[in-house]
């Protein structure tokens, strides 16, 4: 055996488990909560490794053939089972013994043709069964009779050619039987014996090309509540015919859309007289005359639908009857070909008085030539009239238009796509409670004086948006002060600057919409007030003067007092310049969209009231940095940033903070690899911005720096302090003795002839024995040496102080004696001390020589005689030593010190 073979056998057996795993895992079915997905998996089989708790088993769109009962044993628990969009063609009853709990099946979409009356026998606790799109042409015998629990069976989409599905009575539950888009041609009489114990809701026989309806068909199932015939090209006299075998029925709704129905007369509903008919759906008919009292059958009718239909004249008793409809849709229902107005739809006066419940009518898209006088008479309880695209000439609106609506409890008007070009004075003066008015989408051109809207009293939203001029005035909407909503948008707005501005007495208004208008000049007045306003769109016109530092007068602050504004749209304005005051006021703002203006640096502090902001838009400007002291607030509370398209600088001083924050937020930031490029430096063009290295900036973020700066302000402020603590009497003796050499005590360094005595002796009385015995010696070896010792040389009489006093003077060095002794003696304390400290500073330092014969620490030095060994020479502190043989030494250093110059070097 080569070697080679053996290697790619034994990579065979290495890589095996892997490529098992690998593909196993993709057909893995996903189960959570006792529910297995097993749809899309290209499955042949039933997995046979689901949890065996499952209750919902969904194995739709896979290639099975069949459902083999033995591998469901499993999964007993199953309730919902779905193998729709498969090949199965045979179905065995074992299945459902398998899944005693079973109640939803659903094999939609297969091949199942067959139907035995064992096939479903052990399915007792079904509830839905959908056969739908398979190829069942023949149900014989009974087999849906043991499936007594059965709510709904869908057989739509098989090629029945008859509804009988059973020769006994069965499905005593059942609600909801779908036979659309079957073949069944003849409803015979006895069809629906099988139903005659239950008590059908809804019969969806749509698409069966029904051309007849035996006498008593639907005898057997008279408590139906809802029958489809949609598609089914009935044609006015089948139509009448199916009416009046529903004649003994409970129907309530009726459908026979798109059924060929071109007319209808007083004869056609008249089978429904007897029933209690609530909806009846006639639309994508191609009704061209409702004759007079078609209707007069339906009183109970609430839901009519009309729509699509091609009626050209409406008599005005076409509707009479209909007492009780609340919802009328007649969208598109009237004839539209308008080559002379002879050929326009008509509507005869009072045709809609019978009408007395209807609350909605939806008249859009037809061709009225106009409104007359008594079109919409006797409408007493209409709310919302829907008129868009509707007249071919309504051009003007006058204080007549609305005459008929007089007496509607009218809410929302909805007039766009009219053509309407101009509005009289008074034209809505009938409808006091109009909530709503929509104009978009005509040709109006003119000045509102405000008349126009005289007596809506109750009007909360205009929409004017999109018409050809509108030129304002200060009382455009003075008589409409409870206006919430107002939609200006792309209306070619004129003297929008006018003072008082011509939004000023609406305090209510919450949304105004000032978009695409062009508007160059407005004065910081406009909004002034409208403290309620929420949203305002101004994108799309020319207000970048406005914001200019150079603007004749300073910026125009347009938007201040604003304080409760959510959403402003500013896009599209030309903007280079932002006043760092602009948005102060907008405390509430929640999104701001400056995107494709002209913006590169904003001043820092701009957004500092803006920290509730979610949604911020800077998109297509020319920002080169994003730093911190700009958009740190407006960053802090961001769920949405759009700064794509902007030519952004790649140095640490202008986008190292921006790539920080972005590394940490959640921000969310779309297109951010892709559409966020740095432009400069050269070195960096084109590169995503999030891809800039900040470890070389933060030396130099300008955080650090402040950091750092603080940091040394802080560090040399606790240095001082502790400095004044510990050494403030160095400072203050230092002080000292240059304030007295400034001040000009000369240095006095008398010749050694010019003193009396080498040193005079400060000591405590109770140390006098030692100083005896160690000076006197000293001067003895010595000639020239002479200590002033008080007991010794004092002159008699002479007053101690003074004595003390010119015997320092006297002498050249002055020598402490430092023992306990004397940091408890009270004359060398007070004076002595202080004196010879006075005379030091005077003449000099080095004059002062310490000899501590114990060890004394400094705080203790300090805190009786004032004195510390750092105001002096370290050649003038002695310490008297221990042992004998060191004495000599200490001999020296003290001749040393006695022969030192007096200076402070
Ligand atoms: C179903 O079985 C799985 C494991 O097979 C188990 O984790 C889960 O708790 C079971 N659910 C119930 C409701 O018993
Ligand atoms: C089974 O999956 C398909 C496709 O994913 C889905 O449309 C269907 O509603 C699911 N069936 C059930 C019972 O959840
Ligand atoms: C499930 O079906 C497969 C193939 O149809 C068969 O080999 C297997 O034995 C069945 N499993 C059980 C548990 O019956
Ligand atoms: C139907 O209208 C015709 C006239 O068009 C009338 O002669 C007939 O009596 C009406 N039938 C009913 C039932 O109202
Ligand atoms: C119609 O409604 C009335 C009153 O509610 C009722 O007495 C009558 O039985 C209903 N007719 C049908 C056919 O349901
Ligand atoms: C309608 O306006 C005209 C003037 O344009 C006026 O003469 C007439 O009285 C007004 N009609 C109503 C009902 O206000
Ligand atoms: C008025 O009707 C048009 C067209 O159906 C619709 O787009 C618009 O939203 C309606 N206006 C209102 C305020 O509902
Ligand atoms: C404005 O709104 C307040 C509160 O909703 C209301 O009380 C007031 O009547 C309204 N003003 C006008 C002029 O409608």
């Amino acid at each position: 055996m080569s070697w080679n073979l053996l290697y790619h056998i034994s990579c065979f057996w290495v890589l095996l488990p892997f490529w098992i795993l690998c593909t196993s895992s993709t057909n893995k079915c996903a189960v959570r909560h006792e529910v297995a997905d097993c749809s899309h998996l290209k499955l042949t089989q039933i997995p046979d490794d689901l949890p065996a708790n499952i209750t919902v088993l969904n194995l739709t769109h896979n290639q099975l053939r069949k459902l083999p009962p033995a591998n469901f044993t499993r999964y007993s628990q199953i309730t919902i089972l779905d193998g729709g969009f498969n090949s199965i063609s045979k179905l065995e009853p074992e299945l459902c013994q398998k899944l005693p709990l079973l109640e939803i099946l659903n094999l939609q979409h297969n091949e199942l043709s067959q139907l035995s009356d064992k096939t479903f026998v052990f399915c007792m606790n079904l509830s839905e069964l959908h056969l739908m799109s398979n190829s069942i042409q023949k149900v014989q015998n009974n087999p849906f009779k043991s499936l007594k629990n059965l709510i709904k069976l869908d057989l739509s989409h098989n090629g029945l050619s008859t509804t009988k599905l059973g020769t006994q009575l069965q499905l005593e539950n059942l609600q909801e039987l779908l036979l659309s888009n079957n073949k069944i041609h003849v409803l015979r009489r006895e069809d629906f014996d099988f139903l005659g114990n239950s008590s059908l809701k809804k019969l969806e026989l749509s698409s069966n090309q029904i051309k007849e309806f035996s006498p008593g068909c639907f005898h057997a199932i008279g408590k139906i509540f809802g029958l489809s015939l949609n598609n089914a090209q009935l044609g006015p006299s089948l139509t009448e015919k199916l009416c009046l075998e529903l004649s003994n029925t409970r129907i309530q709704s009726l459908s026979l859309s798109n059924s060929q129905l071109s007319k209808t007369s007083n004869m056609t509903f008249i089978g429904l007289k007897q029933t209690n008919l609530t909806m009846l759906d006639l639309s994508y008919n191609s009704i061209n005359v409702i004759g007079n009292d078609s209707f007069a059958w339906l009183p109970d009718l609430e839901y009519f639908f009309l729509e699509y239909n091609n009626i050209d004249h409406l008599f005005s008793r076409s509707f009479y009857g209909l007492f009780n409809v609340r919802y009328l849709n007649l969208r598109r229902s009237f004839t539209k070909q308008s080559i002379s107005l002879s050929s326009l739809p008509k509507i005869d006066d009072f045709s809609f008085q019978w009408l007395k419940c209807l609350e909605y009518l939806n008249m859009d898209d037809n061709n009225f030539p106009a409104l007359k006088s008594n079109m919409f008479t006797g409408l007493i309880k209409l709310k919302y009239l829907s008129l868009s695209n509707s007249f071919s000439s309504l051009r003007t609106l006058t204080n007549e238009t609305f005459v008929s609506l007089a007496h509607s409890p009218l809410l929302i008007l909805n007039l766009t796509k009219n053509k309407i070009s101009k509005i009289e004075s008074g034209a809505f003066s009938w409808l006091g409670h109009l909530k709503v008015l929509d104009l978009g989408l005509n040709e109006i051109g003119q000045e509102l004086t405000g008349d126009e809207w005289t007596g809506l009293e109750k009007i909360s939203e205009i929409y004017l948006s999109y018409n050809k001029y509108l030129q304002l005035t200060s009382n455009s909407f003075a008589l409409v002060p409870s206006l919430q909503q107002l939609m200006l948008r792309r209306v070619a707005l004129k003297n929008v600057d006018i003072s008082p501005s011509p939004f000023h007495s609406l305090h209510n208004l919450t949304i105004l919409d000032l978009s695409n208008n062009n508007i160059a000049n407005i004065n910081d007045e406009l909004l002034e007030g409208l403290l309620k306003l929420e949203i305002l769109d101004l994108q799309h016109n020319n207000l970048a003067r406005l914001w200019k530092h150079a603007n004749p007068g300073g910026p125009v602050h347009f938007l201040k007092g604003l304080s409760h504004l959510h959403v402003l749209n500013l896009e599209s304005n030309g903007f280079d310049e932002i006043p760092a005051e602009a948005f102060k006021d907008l405390l509430e703002l929640k999104s701001i969209d400056l995107g494709l203006n002209n913006l590169n640096i904003l001043p820092p502090s701009v957004f500092d009231n803006q920290v509730s902001l979610k949604s911020l838009s800077l998109q297509k400007n020319l920002i080169t940095s994003v730093e911190k002291n700009v958009f740190g607030p407006a960053f802090q509370n961001l769920s949405t940033l759009d700064m794509r398209f902007n030519p952004f600088d790649c140095t640490c001083e202008s986008i190292a903070w921006f790539v920080n924050w972005i590394n940490s937020t959640h921000t969310n930031i779309s297109e951010l690899s892709s559409h966020y490029l740095c432009n400069t430096p050269p070195q960096y063009h084109g590169l995503p911005v999030m891809l800039f290295d900040i470890s070389p900036c933060k030396d130099s973020a300008p955080f650090e720096l402040l950091f750092m700066i603080n940091t040394s302000i802080l560090l040399i402020f606790v240095f001082i302090v502790l400095l004044i603590h510990f050494e403030g009497w160095r400072i203050s003796f230092y002080w000292n003795v240059s304030v007295h050499r400034v001040l000009g005590f000369k240095e006095i360094d008398r010749q050694p002839e010019q003193f009396e005595y080498a040193a005079y002796i400060i000591h405590a009385y109770k140390d006098r024995d030692w100083v005896w015995e160690h000076f006197c010696p000293m001067e003895e070896k010595d000639q020239t040496l002479k200590f002033c010792l008080e007991e010794r040389d004092f002159q008699a009489g002479v007053l101690e102080l003074e004595a003390i006093v010119n015997s320092i003077k006297r002498s050249r060095k002055i020598i402490f004696v430092i023992t306990q002794h004397l940091l408890k003696d009270p004359l060398c304390k007070r004076f002595k001390v202080h004196h010879a400290v006075q005379q030091a500073i005077e003449q000099n330092l080095d004059s002062i020589i310490l000899i501590f014969l114990e060890e004394i620490p400094d705080y203790k030095l300090n805190h009786a005689l004032c004195l510390r060994r750092g105001m002096f020479k370290s050649h003038c502190i002695l310490n008297w030593p221990v042992q004998k043989e060191r004495i000599n030494a200490f001999h020296h250093k003290l001749q040393v010190a006695l022969g030192s110059r007096n200076s402070v070097h």
